[in-house]
């Protein structure tokens, strides 16, 4: 019984502060659960991550990105996901395949055939079985995300908070386009209204999962 949960959204959507709320809610519940990140997770990825997120380095190509992403990805699912969705746990993801292809993708504008192509290499096989797209307008997004930046001491401005609104507006456009092909797996929340309603919004869908997925297995239930 596993479950894998990933959150996307435009800088300062809010994917890591609806995540904690995630990762308290089940853990209370005694629910088995690990949040992880991308780009990032297991050692090898936390470096690429540095790389990737470093301000200094304006002058990455895009292809040099998105090939540093797909690398993070491979070697976070073969350390990370692949290990804990075998053992049962419920993964809760900061971004997945759907950021390259939005990032890359309608933001930087590589063609989107080969990102899916990629993605797919790098996750082997793995799919999330939910996604939540926390969307906002990326101008609030951005604005929020300079906010906490300001008041954090770690944060600095990263290479993407750095980039022209226009980048932010293609960014969510591709996300919704994301969420509109697969609305099945993605569900796309207004974060407009307050981090508590976003969460109550998320919790429905989350025990709505469980629940479904309880009753896939016969005489199978979750501790509570
Ligand atoms: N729904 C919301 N409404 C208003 N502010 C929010 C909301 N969700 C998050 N925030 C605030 O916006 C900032 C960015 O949130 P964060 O979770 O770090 O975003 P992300 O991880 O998507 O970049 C934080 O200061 C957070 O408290
Ligand atoms: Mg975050």
């Amino acid at each position: 019984m596993s479950l894998f949960i990933t959150f996307e959204g435009v800088e300062g959507s809010g994917k890591t502060t609806q995540i904690q709320r995630l990762k308290k809610y089940l853990t209370r519940k005694r629910i088995p659960c690990r949040v992880t990140r991308e780009p990032g997770g297991p050692p090898i990825s936390e470096k690429i991550r540095k790389i990737l997120l470093d301000p200094d380095h304006r002058e990455m190509l895009p292809l040099s990105e998105l090939f540093l992403y797909e690398a993070s990805r491979a070697q976070h699912i073969h350390e990370v996901i692949k290990p804990l969705l075998k053992k049962g746990t419920i993964v809760l993801c900061d971004r997945f395949n759907d950021a390259t292809l939005a990032y890359q993708g309608y933001g930087r504008k590589i063609d989107r055939g080969l990102i899916r192509r990629l993605n797919r290499l790098s996750s082997q096989g793995i799919k999330p079985d939910l996604t939540f797209l926390l969307d906002c307008p990326s101008d609030l997004g951005l604005k929020r995300a300079l906010q906490r930046n300001r008041m954090s001491k770690n944060e600095k401005e990263g290479r993407f908070e750095r980039e022209k609104i226009q980048f932010h507006h293609r960014v969510r456009k591709g996300y919704l386009a994301i969420a509109k092909k697969e609305p099945h797996r993605v569900k796309v929340i207004n974060t407009r209204t307050g981090e508590k309603k976003v969460f109550e919004k998320i919790r429905e869908i989350v025990d709505e999962q469980i629940g479904f997925k309880e009753s896939r297995v016969p005489g199978f239930k979750w501790k509570s």
